[in-house]
């Protein structure tokens, strides 16, 4: 029979206290990432960079060093990610008219460029154009030039600039117009008193797409010697060659993306024996010929041009031939020829192409030297587009590696609550996000349980792979410890779940509902003034009842129909049975009450153990412990107790003895009821609950077994 009581108990109590054993969490990180770089540092690897472990630490802060970072990462997408085609030209036309098409010139490659800029030295050497500034030859080369153009192309003139004999005209691609913009031009003397136009330079500017460019057309100081007066030619222009522009400060040569500087720089070669050069050209030693070239003295000792590039050049000097031939220079003056007209650039993304001269042209002393640039571009439209994937990505993978769930429903109601009933309902998780996500109720702000005892949802924690579910009951039992208080309306069936995820967001859930008040968990005090049934009642009887009608019932019907059932109360009741019972109770003063003789058995027990007071009250507990080795004295604790507790006591100590004398029947004996009624009239006070000792115990015992086997005198 202990292993009965034990079992009894257990049970009761695992009905009762919702003791639920903690899953263990897996801990796994819902980051699957291999390596985490936790320096913080970018790594170049873009397959360990750290961007994700980045988010998840400082997540505001980092996100600007994030984006300039994959911007970074990108922007060979959005620079260079065009590719545009320059034909430069120079030629020093020594005064003459156009005399042939310039298509040897401005046609010579299979594709059309899609900028031309064309510089012309030397245009026209009248008095008027020196004075005067006009000029007749302007338009004829022009014309010539327009006739000339790639075929396969159509292009406008975005700007053209003269000063006296240099001129520098513009065209692009009619396809590319709207990309052009902020166009300006200048020019800059540095003839006689800074002033006269026969030397110095002309320079147009614009932005094409989001790239700005100089073109500078120069005709430097001649003279073999005077190569310091070329360099302060340079330096002049570059000094004094500002664009005005409404909306900036006057802009220089130098604060160009891309400058290209083209022209008749008259740099020679520092060779003095015409023959000897003649010589090297003729075998083909140009570049032991370049060693002479002052320009590229100048630019290596950095006197001028220091940051511009020169391509290889391939080409025999350009200069000096004697007109409409191609032979060398035969005038008296005999001239060393020279490579005075050169194609300089500086800027990031240029690659020169071509570098060369064009020998079919024969109108000038000078041959036409050009070069096809490749440039690459950012093209705005591009580098927004960039910015703005970027830019949608990282939110994208914000969200992305947030956890985060959907739930099916978030509001719960139950209604008609009652002791020892089970409700239960059930929602969906889903993991919505992108990566597993480790979810927990969690008590709320100074509470230590994520809920109220009466409510349990169950798994309370758990981990969920993307696109994973599960399903999650809500349930609600009201035990023996959580009845009083919601008899009594001091607690009510309410309470607010969070369900929280790592490192994620908090999920609430409501729960509300009617709880039905329930003579289970009343105290004996209360239900002896209730004359009618819990449901049904009021508190207004003048004249309390001297026992509570459930405790009569209970009792009653077990006195009159079942003391002679076998095994009572060391048999279970049944469930259906139980909740009938408490039912009945709750609702009516019934003629019988329903349910098997074991079913009403345990349906007294239980209304023992839950009134929220023992029988015997907790202010007497120690007391009775140290009275139950004197009978006399335990019953002078008993007429101590308030009267409806003394009564309930009293009336089942008489049931228990009268349920004795049937002990052949039932199977009963005194130390089984003592020991089982000790269990639930004598209860250590919450303080002291756990601490109960087996000795403790053994007196509750002996205090019940007193009473049952002496005999009674009320
Ligand atoms: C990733 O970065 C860490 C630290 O920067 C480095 O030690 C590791 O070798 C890198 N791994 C790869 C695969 O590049
Ligand atoms: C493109 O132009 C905008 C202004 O129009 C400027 O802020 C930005 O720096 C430019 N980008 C590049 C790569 O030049
Ligand atoms: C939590 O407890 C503190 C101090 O015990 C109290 O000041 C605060 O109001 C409580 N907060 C809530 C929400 O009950
Ligand atoms: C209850 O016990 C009595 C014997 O005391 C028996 O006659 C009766 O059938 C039992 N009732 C039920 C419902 O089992």
């Amino acid at each position: 029979w202990i292993t009965f009581i034990i079992n009894f108990a257990t049970g009761l109590k695992c009905r009762s206290l919702w003791i639920f054993s903690c899953a263990e969490l897996i801990a796994v990180c819902s980051y699957r990432l291999q390596s985490v770089d936790r320096s913080g540092s970018w790594s170049d690897s873009p397959s360990n960079y750290t961007m994700r472990q980045t988010m998840m630490s400082s997540h505001a802060g980092s996100r600007e060093g994030l984006l300039k970072y994959r911007l970074n990462k990108k922007e060979k997408e959005y620079v260079d990610i065009k590719n545009f085609r320059f034909f430069i030209g120079t030629w020093n036309v020594n005064g003459q008219s156009p005399d042939s098409s310039l298509e040897p010139w401005l046609c010579s490659d299979p594709d059309p460029p899609d900028v031309y800029a064309l510089g012309f030295q030397e245009l026209d050497l009248s008095t008027e154009a020196f004075f005067y500034m006009d000029s007749s030859k302007e338009q004829l080369w022009v014309d010539a030039v327009e006739r000339s153009l790639h075929h396969k192309a159509r292009y406008i003139r975005i700007r053209i600039i003269r000063l006296v004999g240099m001129m520098l005209v513009v065209y692009v691609n009619k396809e590319h117009k709207h990309h052009i913009r902020e166009v300006a031009s200048e020019s800059v003397g540095t003839g006689l008193m800074n002033k006269m136009g026969n030397k110095g330079g002309v320079a147009v500017r614009f932005v094409f797409h989001n790239t700005s460019f100089c073109f500078v057309n120069s005709h430097l100081a001649a003279h073999v010697d005077d190569y310091e007066r070329r360099n302060q030619d340079y330096k002049d222009i570059c000094a004094r060659m500002s664009f005005h522009l409404l909306e900036y400060p006057p802009l220089r040569i130098v604060k160009h993306d891309v400058v290209i500087w083209l022209g008749d720089l008259n740099y020679r070669l520092c060779l003095p024996d015409a023959g000897e050069v003649k010589r090297l050209i003729a075998e083909k030693e140009l570049r032991r010929l370049q060693e002479y070239d002052q320009l590229n003295i100048q630019r290596k000792t950095k006197c001028a041009f220091t940051d511009f590039m020169e391509g290889e050049i391939n080409f025999c000097p350009t200069y000096k031939y004697d007109a409409k031939s191609d032979r060398w220079d035969s005038s008296g003056k005999c001239r060393v020829p020279a490579w005075c007209d050169r194609i300089l650039w500086r800027g990031s993304n240029v690659k020169q192409l071509h570098y060369r001269s064009h020998m079919e042209l024969k109108t000038s002393d000078h041959k036409p030297v050009s070069s096809l640039f490749s440039i690459g571009m950012v093209i705005e439209q591009c580098y927004k587009k960039v910015f703005e994937e970027i830019v949608r990505d990282m939110d994208r993978m914000e969200n992305d590696f947030l956890p985060s769930l959907s739930l099916t429903q978030r509001e719960f109601t139950f209604e008609n609550v009652k002791f020892r009933q089970l409700q239960r309902q059930s929602f969906l998780i889903t993991n919505d996000g992108q990566v597993a996500c480790t979810f927990a109720f969690i008590p709320k702000l100074n509470d230590s349980q994520y809920c109220k005892p009466w409510l349990r949802a169950e798994p309370s924690e758990g981990v969920l792979d993307p696109n994973e579910a599960m399903e999650i009951f809500l349930e609600v039992y009201v035990s023996k410890d959580s009845v009083t208080l919601l008899n009594s309306g001091e607690d009510k069936i309410e309470d607010i779940l969070v369900l929280h995820l790592d490192r994620g967001k908090d999920y609430f859930i409501t729960v509300a509902g009617k709880y039905l008040p329930s003579c289970f968990g009343t105290s004996l005090e209360t239900l002896c003034r209730m004359k009618k049934p819990i449901l049904n009642t009021e508190l207004n009887i003048d004249k309390p009842l001297k026992i509570p009608k459930e405790v009569w019932l209970l009792v009653n019907h077990l006195y009159t129909k079942a003391c002679q059932q076998e095994d009572l109360f060391q048999t279970p009741g049944l469930q259906d049975d139980l909740q009938s019972i408490i039912d009945c109770l709750d609702t009516s003063i019934p003629e019988s009450i329903p349910g098997s003789n074991h079913s009403v058995a345990e349906a007294l027990l239980i209304f023992l153990e839950a009134l929220p007071e023992p029988v015997l009250c907790y202010e007497l507990y120690q007391r009775c412990l140290e009275c139950s080795h004197d009978s006399r004295l335990c019953k002078q604790l008993v007429s101590q107790l308030p009267r409806a507790h003394r009564n309930v006591f009293r009336y089942l100590m008489a049931f228990l003895r009268e349920l004795l004398k049937h002990s052949i029947d039932n199977n009963l004996n005194a130390n089984l009821l003592a020991t089982l009624f000790a269990s639930l009239l004598i209860r250590p006070p919450p303080n002291l609950a756990g601490k109960q000792m087996q000795h403790d115990r053994q007196k509750a015992n002996d205090f019940i077994l007193g009473f049952l086997m002496g005999g009674d005198e009320d």
